[in-house]
């Protein structure tokens, strides 16, 4: 009968050595008793950018990258786009299933009446220069929340967490208007807690003399799937920060916020700003193939909203995201923007330089689109993530925390430097022979 192990045989000594299987994977650590000697410390498994490591269990997402699947625990996201809400969503995150109509209904409760932002937050982004990013001034303020709320770092204990579970998932969309609403000189919009979570963000975003703001249902309905789509993507390098950092036991404003700086780079969630400003670049239909070219020439930028680390197949939620852009279209008119878009992922699909690498459009390329055309400004685009991929990061946050398996994050290294060597004293640097680099590895 076949074994699940893995014979290794390490041709330096000729000894062979038997590694366990589970779940298709390898345990690192086993990999340490292969030694040439008693000295030597031991085999490390050398995975810069983690790109074939798991570094945890985890039963929130799940994707199957060649297929273009995604599931949030267990559950297809087309089904939940279409038929659930971003609130029962991060209930389903957080909790591993979907609320009942009890449950749902106090889950709201608490988060509608976490959404006001302490008097001083204001100060605090007033502060901000009159053109600082939204984004930058949406990682400072979460980090900010913490020193509100210093009963946050009991993370270890249940009634805490979930106190800042409900705090962080409310006033995100708070932080993030306040930013919005900074940036164009308007006075900030208190929340409305009789609007749905999308509803009130819109109030706070774009409310100006009207005595009550009412959001348009098609533009409120989309932005919520959106926030659907973006809920969580498994472990995503913003996932990766909330966690590393989470793992030192920092409170989760401090670890939201890292999450939140992680995302804001283009290779992630700022890819969205990146599309919008390409497709800008590009201007019309008859730049389409020069850009394209010049992307495969690598002097040029990436084909922004294109390829994906996990996914070598379409993105699903590119897919979903093209559905919804024509009821936003209905009410905003078409943005123009759109057409170019459609002609580069034609171009591109039938490309052999895309298609040897399997790069398809991923959440990113879309996105924007319809972003702008709900009147967002480019900057606010991953921030609109952060918002959407907060109960994600919590939801790993809070499972990497009830992990027994997990310790702080702490990965090794392949140390490339020099040997020992001693100190130089200023007067005779320069002419001082250096020692050649020498490859040795730390030990300990
Ligand atoms: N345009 C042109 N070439 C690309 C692109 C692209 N968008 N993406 C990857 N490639 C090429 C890359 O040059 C490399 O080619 P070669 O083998 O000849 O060197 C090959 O494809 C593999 O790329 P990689 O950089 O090794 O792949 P990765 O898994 O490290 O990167 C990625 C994944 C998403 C960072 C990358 O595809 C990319 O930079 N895309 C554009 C930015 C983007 O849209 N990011 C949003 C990702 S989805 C939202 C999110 O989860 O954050």
């Amino acid at each position: 009968m076949a074994k699940n192990t893995l014979s290794i045989t390490d041709n330096r000594t000729g000894k062979t050595y038997e590694v366990a299987v589970t779940d298709d994977t390898i345990k690192a650590l086993d990999l340490r008793p292969i030694k040439v000697n008693d000295a030597d410390f031991g085999l490390l498994a050398y995975d810069p950018a983690f790109t074939n490591t798991a570094s945890c269990r985890s039963a929130i997402t799940f994707i199957d990258g060649d297929n273009g699947v995604l599931w949030y625990r267990g559950y297809p996201i087309e089904q939940l786009a279409e038929k659930s809400t971003f609130l029962e969503i991060a209930h389903l995150l957080l909790h591993g299933e979907l609320p009942t109509q009890a449950e749902c209904e106090q889950w709201i409760y608490e988060i509608t009446h976490h959404t006001f932002l302490h008097e001083n937050v204001k100060k605090l982004v007033e502060g901000f220069r009159y053109d600082a990013h939204p984004m930058g001034m949406l990682v400072s303020t979460l980090a900010a929340l913490s020193t509100f709320y210093p009963e946050a770092k009991e993370v270890r204990d249940p009634e805490v967490r979930r106190k800042q579970i409900f705090r962080l998932i409310a006033k995100t969309p708070t932080l993030a208007a306040f930013a919005y609403r900074h940036s164009r000189g308007l006075p900030f919009i208190q929340p409305d807690n009789d609007l749905s979570y999308a509803g009130n963000f819109l109030n706070m975003l774009f409310r100006m003399s009207e005595p009550r703001y009412e959001p348009n249902p098609a533009l409120e309905k989309a932005l919520d799937v959106l926030f659907i789509l973006h809920a969580d993507h498994e472990q995503n390098c913003s996932a990766n920060a909330m966690r590393s950092v989470g793992s030192s036991l920092a409170d989760p404003y401090c670890s939201a916020a890292a999450a939140a700086a992680a995302l804001y780079g283009p290779l992630h969630g700022g890819a969205n700003e990146a599309v919008l400003r390409m497709l800008n670049e590009i201007g019309s239909l008859k730049n389409v193939p020069k850009f394209i070219e010049k992307v495969k020439t690598g002097e040029g930028t990436r084909l922004m909203g294109f390829g994906h680390r996990i996914y070598k197949n379409y993105d699903p939620r590119a897919k979903i995201i093209k559905q919804i852009a024509d009821r936003v279209f209905e009410v905003s008119g078409r943005n123009p923007l759109l057409d170019i878009a459609l002609e580069l992922e034609r171009i591109a699909l039938q490309d052999d330089y895309f298609v040897k690498r399997k790069l398809y459009p991923n959440v990113d390329f879309y996105s924007g689109i319809i972003y702008q055309a709900m009147g967002f400004p480019v900057e606010m685009f991953p921030v609109l993530f952060a918002i959407g991929r907060m109960p994600g990061w919590l939801a790993q946050w809070q499972e990497m925390l009830l992990d027994a398996e997990q310790k702080i994050a702490r990965p090794r290294q392949v140390y490339i430097g020099h040997a020992r060597r001693d100190y130089v004293p200023l007067e005779k640097r320069g002419s001082a022979p250096q020692p050649e680099r020498k490859t040795a590895r730390a030990a300990t």
